[in-house]
């Protein structure tokens, strides 16, 4: 079955809706196979976001990741990626559609409440830094 890394940013745990998000999720069909919260150390933020590194907004984006505590979750389901991506809405806020979580609720580009993994190979990539005691062996 297709699995994903779901972050609930640190402006959505600020904001009281990490239940709201997940429910978008388990209404969707979505199975939820891992959780935790922490306040997330400055080389794993870095190390998730390793492709932005060098781009005018990375410093911004780590300060805000390891502002507060994150929620970190595995997804599974059938097209989850997809339909994760799908239920989180576009990065850019005049692409977001309504009834997306980050039209709901993100205050911009950078605080968008939600991150999520856009291929099976960044999937596998992430689930293992966030939660590298699992059987990653999938
Ligand atoms: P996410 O889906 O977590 O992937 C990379 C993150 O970088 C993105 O959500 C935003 O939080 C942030 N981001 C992407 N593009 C921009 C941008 N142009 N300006 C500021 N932040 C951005």
């Amino acid at each position: 079955m297709e699995r994903t890394l779901v972050l609930i940013k640190p402006d959505a745990v600020e904001q009281n809706i990490i239940g709201n998000i997940i429910s978008c999720y388990e209404s969707a069909g979505l199975k939820v196979t891992a959780l935790k919260m922490e306040q997330v150390e400055r080389k794993v933020a870095e190390e998730h976001y390793k492709e932005h590194y060098g781009k005018s907004f990375y410093n911004s984006l780590i300060e805000f990741i390891i502002r507060s505590p994150l929620c970190a979750l595995i997804l599974e389901g059938k097209d989850c990626i997809d339909k994760v991506r799908e239920i989180n809405g576009a990065t850019n806020p005049k692409e977001q559609k309504e009834g997306t979580i980050r039209k709901k609720y993100a205050k911009g580009i950078t605080e968008n409440c939600v991150h999520a993994s856009d291929s099976v190979e960044s999937s596998e990539r992430e689930i293992k830094i966030w939660f590298p005691n699992l059987n990653n062996k999938k």
